[in-house]
């Protein structure tokens, strides 16, 4: 594998030196994304949030910054992930408002409809299956629960297509195919947002 498929690869599931580089890139390079994403949150006091493909944890501190009464369960499949966001939210976490655990999204073991929140920033592209994912999502929310998908591609842009191609296993997802799987998987309520000049978007469901 070239270097440079085998480093944005890492984006999948963080692995080894070059898994920890990217994990440290992300916090930063999608910290502009992720909170224009939770511009679109409005309405809601989660308290117990659960943040989904957490990566190296900016999101997680982020949520716990924005919701102060909140606690947020971090899950990730990638171990550096989970060694990344763990050392990021140290201090939340011996504060008791942060667990960051090793899991699936296609198998999720979190206790059944007890979220008030579950988000997803930058990881669906690389969810095996979005009806068999987002019906794990919609199991752990409690009734009214909110779930949020933030994406830097819309499907359709050019660098987002680029990545698919480089990248085994991404795909990157429309909105119609997000809306789409997420009334499959039993969602209400499902509004659409798309950037004014970037390719960006969130989509917000309710349970
Ligand atoms: C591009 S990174 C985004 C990380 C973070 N959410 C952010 O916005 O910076 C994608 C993350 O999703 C995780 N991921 C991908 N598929 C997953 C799955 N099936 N279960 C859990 N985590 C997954 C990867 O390990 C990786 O850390």
């Amino acid at each position: 594998m070239g270097i440079f498929k085998n480093y944005v690869s890492q984006t999948r599931k963080p692995e080894g030196f070059l898994g920890k580089m990217m994990v440290n890139g992300m916090n930063g390079g999608h910290a502009k994304l992720a909170d224009w994403g939770l511009s679109y949150l409005k309405d809601i006091a989660p308290i117990q949030i659960a943040e989904l493909g957490c990566g190296g944890g900016r999101n997680a501190g982020e949520l716990l910054r924005r919701y102060p009464d909140a606690k947020v369960t971090a899950i990730d499949y990638s171990p550096v992930s989970v060694e990344k966001a763990s050392e990021y939210n140290r201090a939340l976490i011996e504060a008791g408002r942060c667990r960051v655990q090793q899991g699936d999204v296609s198998s999720l073991t979190l206790p059944e409809n007890s979220y008030d929140l579950a988000t997803a920033f930058e990881t669906i592209y690389f969810w095996p299956g979005l009806d068999k994912c987002f019906a794990q999502v919609e199991k752990i929310l409690k009734p009214g629960g909110t779930f949020m998908i933030v994406n830097e591609s819309d499907g359709m842009d050019n660098a987002g297509l680029r990545f698919e191609k480089i990248i085994d296993g991404m795909k990157c997802h429309t909105i119609e195919d997000i809306e789409s799987a997420l009334k499959f998987a039993g969602f209400s309520s499902v509004k659409a947002h798309h950037h004014r000049s970037k390719p960006w978007i969130t989509v917000v469901a309710k349970k």
